[in-house]
Formats: structure tokens, C-alpha cells, sequence
């Protein structure tokens, strides 16, 4: 009984976050991507030199840059698939969510010049030299590189 009432108390939040999470202009309800393409994305990966910071899980890649301090992994195993409304974002608008231990990263020499206001990612911004169809490759690419975390669900007693 107690737990229900637990749910039950849960649920106005529950309906703002769905609710938030619908509507509004900003909102990334009706976005679709067309489909990618694999190797083209490792291609423009390597292209856009996007291994001088990364590594991705499974890959071959040139090493990273000298000067990166840590590089980060993409790929590998996750509790959660990453949409590609999220690597798109992640690509494009790298600065919308900071990973822990980057946050205080000085601006790179390249934002300084941009005039980029802080706090914002080290990532470097490639929105004027990446194409779009780059842009949808490396999408796949990435999402290829995923794999969905096997988790044991939590078993409850019956009453
Ligand atoms: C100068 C270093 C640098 C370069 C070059 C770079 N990135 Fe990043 N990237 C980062 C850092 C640091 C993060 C961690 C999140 C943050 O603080 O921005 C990140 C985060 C990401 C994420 C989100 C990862 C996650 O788990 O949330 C994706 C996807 C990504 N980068 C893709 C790319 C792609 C594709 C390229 C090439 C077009 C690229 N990055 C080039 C530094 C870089």
C-alpha cells in the first residue's frame, strides 16, 4: 500500500516532465534524420580529426592529439543508447551538456578567437566546415559503436 501511494505522489512530476519535455519551440519533437552511413562517417570522423580527442570503442584511429589531456571515449556499453538527437546535439551544440572534469577546461585558442562566452566545451566547434551529410554519417557512425548495458531488473516480492 505504501508503495502505491509513493506513485501516486510521484505522478504531477512525472506529467511536468512529459509535458516539458512535448512541446515549446525548442523542443526536438518531429526530428528525423535520413539515414547514414557508416564508413562514410569513420571517414569524416577522421577528416574532421575528431580522434585528436576521442576515442571510440572497437575503432582504429591515428593517435590522439599531444596536447589533449584526456581523451574521451565514445561508444562502448551503456545503460542507454544515445539518440541521435542527443550525438547530434553533442556534435553541433557540444557546450548544451558539460562532462564532469571539463567543465573548468580553458577556452582552446580557436573559441578565445570566436569570442565563445564561458563556460563551454573544449570540443571544437566544426558548424561551419562540417557538412550536413558529414554531419548524419558520423551520427551513424557513432551510434554503431553502442551497445545497449545487459541490467538484471529489480524483483519484487509479491504481497
Ligand atoms: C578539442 C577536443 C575535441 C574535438 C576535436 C572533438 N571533441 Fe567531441 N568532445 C570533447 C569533449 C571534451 C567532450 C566531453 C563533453 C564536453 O565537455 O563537451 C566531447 C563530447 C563529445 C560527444 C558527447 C559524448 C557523450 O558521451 O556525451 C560526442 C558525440 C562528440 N564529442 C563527438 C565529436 C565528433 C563527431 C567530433 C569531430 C567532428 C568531435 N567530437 C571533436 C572534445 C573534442
Amino acid at each position: 500500500m505504501k508503495a502505491r501511494t509513493g506513485l501516486v505522489q510521484l505522478l504531477p512530476a512525472f506529467v511536468a516532465v512529459l509535458i516539458s519535455g512535448c512541446g515549446g519551440p525548442t523542443s526536438g519533437r518531429g526530428f528525423t534524420l535520413p539515414e547514414g552511413d557508416v564508413d562514410r562517417g569513420k571517414t569524416a570522423f577522421l577528416n574532421l580529426k575528431c580522434y585528436s580527442c576521442h576515442r571510440v570503442s572497437g575503432e582504429e584511429l591515428p593517435a590522439p592529439d599531444e596536447t589533449t589531456r584526456k581523451a574521451v571515449l565514445l561508444g562502448g556499453t551503456t545503460p542507454r543508447i544515445q539518440t541521435y538527437g542527443e550525438l547530434v546535439t553533442s556534435i553541433i551544440n557540444p557546450s548544451h551538456k558539460l562532462a564532469q572534469g571539463f567543465v573548468s577546461e580553458p577556452a582552446t585558442d580557436q573559441q578565445a578567437a570566436e569570442g565563445e562566452p564561458q563556460p563551454k566545451s573544449p570540443m571544437v566547434n566544426n558548424n561551419d566546415v562540417m557538412t550536413v551529410s558529414q554531419l548524419i554519417d558520423l551520427v551513424k557512425f557513432l551510434q554503431s559503436h553502442y551497445e545497449l548495458e545487459p541490467y538484471d531488473p529489480t524483483l519484487y516480492q509479491p504481497y
